[in-house]
């Protein structure tokens, strides 16, 4: 099938390369001329495990563009996977899903087009989408636009990261739409994820036992509400596993085997039960935001929600609160962290804890130095305000600091040479922010081990 995607960001440009990967022609659109350019030449502009050789090895059906033009008329499906950035009012910004709509009526063809709304956008704006597409292709073509295009919601569940992985073994798909014509359009689209009869990257195999993936049809509310449901459960899991973390350091229990043992019942399941600092990113923090506005004004107040929020945000000053117990003074100190990145596999720093805490060292006069494998130079380029030393290895985050808190869990920080590294700090104490590290080993490795949970 003719696709184009409009918005090269994470979603978007794995969505093209998967599809384009799976036989389809794929055309991504985007704004910013820097961006094309870059795909034209083969540069991915963020880091993604494997996505570049996706991409690189579905070139044939793959291109980049500026313009509407070269890729909406032949296309049978168009998804929008532009960003909807947090707003005022812990709504979402929705001018730029605006002025993709926009492009899309102007420039739609005569032929049946299924436009397909895969930003998370709050409940209700697949109908807005379509009266904003019927708008500018009426004022284009002059004629009424009965039968040119339907409007889906197809939400995307793939997390930064394991984003490949996410896109071609997904759990589920997800499509809400009026008819079942449309709905019959996207099941031919993704036909090859359904059955998995697809040949896997060489990079990236099948996980052993995958069958057939479910695709639910649903109507297009309901799809958009099933995206804000998932995140914000997901979102709770981890802030309920992090209040019971608290109060298993309290009890002296061991949250990791707490966690087994709750999540070994299926229906609670282990994953997203790692305790620690909590979530970062810009999903799980947009999106509780917005479902909590969205329920607000419907009169309803999103309680459990706001409360998974409130845990989120107290982990954060928990890290200080912990510094602060064991170190008693922080100005003046020095305070390394390990790890920039929302988490391990991106350089993503949109709402990552080690931001927060920094700020909040910096704040209380401490001096601050950092480390991350991927996302260093985004961070220097992203917040050039902010006074922290990057360093270029783990060992300049040890050097004459007073304690280090290890903030993000790349696997590498597990191997450091932890016995060679104690001796450069001023005070041998490591704070472990996400449960990486065996306390047996690190207290024998002559540290103060502090965890979050203890
Ligand atoms: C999340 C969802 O997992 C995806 O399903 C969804 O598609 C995506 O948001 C989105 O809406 O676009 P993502 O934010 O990329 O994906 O990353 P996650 O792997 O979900 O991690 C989110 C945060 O939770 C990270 O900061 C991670 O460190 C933290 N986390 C995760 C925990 O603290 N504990 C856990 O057990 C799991």
């Amino acid at each position: 099938m003719n696709v184009s995607i409009i918005g090269t960001g994470y979603v978007g440009l794995t969505t093209g390369a998967c599809l384009a990967f799976l036989g389809h022609k794929v055309t991504c659109v985007d704004a910013d001329e820097n961006k094309v350019k870059a795909l034209q030449a083969g540069e991915i502009p963020f880091y993604e495990p494997y996505l570049a050789d996706l991409v690189s090895g579905a070139s044939n059906n793959l291109k980049f563009t500026l313009d509407y033009a070269a890729a909406i008329p032949q296309s049978q499906v168009v998804f929008i996977a532009v960003g909807t950035p947090p707003g005022a009012n812990g709504a979402p910004d929705l001018r730029y899903l605006e002025a993709a709509a926009r492009g899309i009526g102007e420039h739609l063809s005569n032929e049946f087009t299924v436009v397909v709304n895969k930003s998370t956008v709050p409940i209700g704006s697949g109908n807005w989408v379509g009266a904003l597409v019927r708008d500018a292709y009426e004022k284009r073509s002059g004629g009424k636009s009965n039968g040119a295009f339907a409007v889906a919601s197809n939400p995307e569940f793939l997390r930064e990261g394991s984003a490949i992985f996410d896109s071609l073994y997904p759990d589920r798909i997800v499509v809400g739409c009026a008819e079942a014509r449309t709905a019959e359009v996207l099941y031919s689209l993704y036909r090859p994820l359904v059955d998995q009869d697809f040949q896997a990257p060489a990079f990236l195999a099948r996980p052993e036992g995958l069958g057939a993936v479910p695709l639910i049809a649903t109507d297009l509310a309901s799809a958009e509400l099933v995206k804000y449901a998932a995140n914000a459960f997901l979102a709770l899991k981890i802030s309920y596993i992090n209040e019971i973390g608290a109060l298993a350091g309290k009890v002296g229990a061991d949250i990791g085997q707490v966690a087994k043992g709750i999540g070994l019942d299926a229906r609670i399941g282990t994953r997203f039960l790692q305790a620690g600092i909590g979530w970062g990113g810009s999903c799980f923090g947009k999106d509780t935001s917005a479902l909590v506005a969205t329920a607000a004004e419907y009169g309803l107040d999103a309680q459990i929600v706001k409360a998974a929020r409130d845990v989120n945000q107290r982990q954060r000053e928990r890290v200080v609160e912990k510094l602060l117990g064991e170190l008693k003074i922080l100005k003046g100190r020095t305070i390394g962290l390990l790890g920039l990145a929302f988490k391990p596999n991106t350089d993503d720093l949109r709402e990552a804890p080690a931001i927060d805490i920094a700020k909040k060292l910096i704040e209380r006069g401490a001096r601050v130095k950092a480390h991350d494998p991927v996302a260093a130079e985004r961070f220097k380029k992203e917040n050039p305000s902010i006074e922290v030393t990057v360093c270029p290895t783990p060992e300049g985050v040890f050097r004459d600091s007073d304690a280090v808190v290890l903030v993000t869990e790349w696997p590498e920080y597990r191997e450091l040479d932890w016995d060679g590294l104690r001796p450069t700090m001023r005070s041998a104490i490591v704070l472990d922010g996400r449960n990486l590290l065996d306390r047996a080993a690190m207290e024998k490795a002559g540290y103060r081990f502090l965890a979050l949970a203890s």
